[in-house]
């Protein structure tokens, strides 16, 4: 459902981006702007800057940005609608919503709540003279307080009612539980499904108690009990800890495989780690990793099970575009048992180890091949030399080298003579890319943003600087009415001048903020445009720029010299006019 756009105006003035951004980020006075450590990737010097007269931020180090609503979406991992949402509670605005969206909110609402205070009964339990057993089984596993109290973990008594009492004396209706899947039923009468049970809730990315995974104290089965599929959980879509992991400073994700190792990380300051949610990796789940990070950490147990998921999980995150490393645990089953025995340096010296993926790369080019085939044998060799060449220590060429001479059976200077020509190709490749870049401005002045491309770079900076100036000082777009998107070369840029032209014409607020329907990256591309623009708007500039962007197109779309020479005329007789 789209807002209306009076409403987002709205929302947006009463949201300054400065008190937003400042919520999750100090930020400093420097001239018009204000500087701070960007949240989105770990630095030490500041280079985030929000403008708040441009209403605008932007990293100048990792060059993500955009308005106040894209800022809310990125730091909380929010859709859009949901960011709306959020800044509309924050300045106490109420959000006009549909009525099939009333009340199915309205319904997850009294769910959340249900399940937040569940969640809170549980944990008080654990207090209770009841919960020593499983404040002995927490003692046991090594977990602090802190992390207890961080991840809300609790005790299920061992009652057929607690739970529901409870509930029901809070004002929650039998039907309410039901739909939680807090209870089971029997003749009639619901019960407490959770009974002495070690309770961790599930958090969604938006900070909701949609379920909880409960373990047994003692050995028995099932070991663990989970939440089933409600109106407000599906185990398919959410992962154990993303709720905290979100927020990490870390360039990657560290996926594991059970509750307990996603907590016992974060307790040693591995604040990325989650977990899927007893099932294997699922699609819905890759998606969701995707909108956090470019690098997923595997870590799944040593055993044959845990390698058969690594096996499984790598294509489908390779396929969204994330790059997959892989963490061997040596020397215990799984994390959790590694850095309660060895500590987090250790196990820090594990996550090094899985940066350098050569081992395991090398293991995925001869499972491609079978090596008793000659012609096989040969081009393992030939793609494994390849992988070898790339590597820049000696010592590391010759290590790796050994190791697949011997399995494909050849002497180890023979394979030195197959990585060392694969090494003289590679560096002959690398110089002509080399030359062909330094041939090439107009490829080094593509945007950082792959996915946005300038076919016609003279004409792509006059459009930027069209959308700057425009963001900056709305009545320049009053001195360019006969340009039209369709005319820009680069359609990103187009689509944002339509934007532009149709708010300005209908009176309406003109800012990065309230653009509709673009990416986070090409709102960060259009506000690393905002903030490289700083002199005065000139006119003159403005409309030299306009006159670029209408000739290039021209240009494109002439076929003839007689077209060239009518455009000609035509430009001549406008010389002049106003445009
Ligand atoms: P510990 O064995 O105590 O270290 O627990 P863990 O949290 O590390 O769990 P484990 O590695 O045994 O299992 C991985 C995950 O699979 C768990 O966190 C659960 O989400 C899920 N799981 C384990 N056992 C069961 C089960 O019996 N039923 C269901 N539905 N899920 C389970
Ligand atoms: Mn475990």
């Amino acid at each position: 459902m789209a807002f209306p756009a009076s409403f987002i105006d709205e929302l947006v003035a009463r949201n300054p981006i400065e008190d937003v951004v400042g919520q999750y980020v100090s930020l400093k006075r420097s001239g018009a702007n204000m500087f701070g450590l960007c949240p989105f990737h770990g630095e030490k010097t500041a280079s985030f800057s929000v403008s708040p007269d441009k209403g605008i931020c932007y990293c100048f180090g990792c060059h993500k940005g955009g308005g106040v609503i894209n800022f809310m979406m990125e730091i909380e991992g929010l859709s859009y609608p949901d960011a709306v949402r959020n800044l509309a509670k924050r300045a106490g605005m109420e959000v006009p919503e549909d009525e099939q969206y009333q009340s199915r909110y309205r319904a997850q609402e009294r769910l959340w709540a249900l399940m937040k205070e569940a969640g809170r009964f549980f944990n008080e339990r654990l207090y209770a003279p009841e919960g020593a057993a499983c404040r002995a089984y927490i003692t046991k596993r090594g977990l602090t307080k802190n992390i207890v109290t961080q991840f809300g973990i609790g005790y299920a008594p061992d009652s057929w009612n607690a739970l529901v009492d409870a509930m029901r004396k809070k004002g929650y209706t039998d039907q309410e539980l039901r739909a939680a899947d807090l209870v089971g039923e029997k003749n009639g009468r619901i019960y407490d499904r959770f009974r002495n049970r070690l309770m961790f809730p599930i958090i969604d990315v938006r900070g909701n108690v949609v379920g909880f995974g409960g373990r047994v104290l003692v050995q028995s089965e099932p070991k663990y009990l989970n939440s089933n599929e409600t109106l407000i959980f599906n185990k398919r879509k959410n992962l154990f800890g993303l709720n905290f992991a979100k927020k990490t400073k870390q360039p990657n994700i560290i996926l594991v495989e059970g509750n307990i190792d996603v907590v016992t990380l974060h307790q040693f300051g591995f604040d990325n780690a989650v977990a899927s949610l007893g099932t294997s990796l699922t699609e819905d789940q890759v998606t969701l990793l995707s909108r956090y990070t470019e690098e997923v950490i595997l870590t799944y147990d040593g055993d044959e099970a845990g390698q058969r998921a690594a096996k499984r999980a790598i294509p489908m995150l390779e396929k969204a575009g994330i790059k997959v490393r892989v963490l061997q645990v040596k020397d215990a089953k799984d994390p959790d048992e590694f850095l309660q025995k060895l500590g987090a340096d250790r196990f820090k010296l594990l996550l090094e180890e899985s940066a350098n993926r050569v081992e395991y790369q090398l293991n995925a080019i001869r499972s491609k091949y079978d090596l008793r085939v000659d012609d096989q044998k040969i081009l393992y060799v030939q793609e494994s030399a390849e992988l070898i060449a790339s590597l820049d220590s000696s010592v590391k060429r010759e290590v790796y080298g050994g190791r697949v001479a011997e399995a494909a059976g050849i002497t180890p200077e023979a394979m030195k003579l197959e990585v060392e020509k694969a090494r003289k190709h590679r560096q002959a490749r690398e110089k002509k890319k080399q030359e062909q870049i330094d041939l090439a401005p107009v490829r080094a002045m593509q945007p950082k943003e792959r996915s946005i491309r300038y076919d016609n770079v003279k004409s792509a900076l006059a459009e930027e600087t069209v959308i700057a100036q425009s963001l900056r000082e709305p009545a320049m777009l009053d001195t360019c009415r006969m340009l039209t998107g369709s005319q820009f070369s680069v359609p990103l840029f187009g689509r944002v001048f339509d934007q532009l032209q149709a708010r300005h014409g209908n009176g309406l607020e003109v800012s990065l903020a309230v653009l509709e329907d673009l990416s986070p990256e090409e709102v960060s591309h259009i506000a690393g445009i905002c903030q490289k623009q700083n002199g005065p708007v000139n006119q003159k500039a403005f409309s030299d720029c306009v006159k670029l962007i209408l000739s290039e197109q021209q240009r494109r779309n002439i076929t003839t010299d007689d077209e060239l020479m009518a455009l000609r005329n035509k430009l001549k007789e406008s010389k002049g006019a106003n445009i």
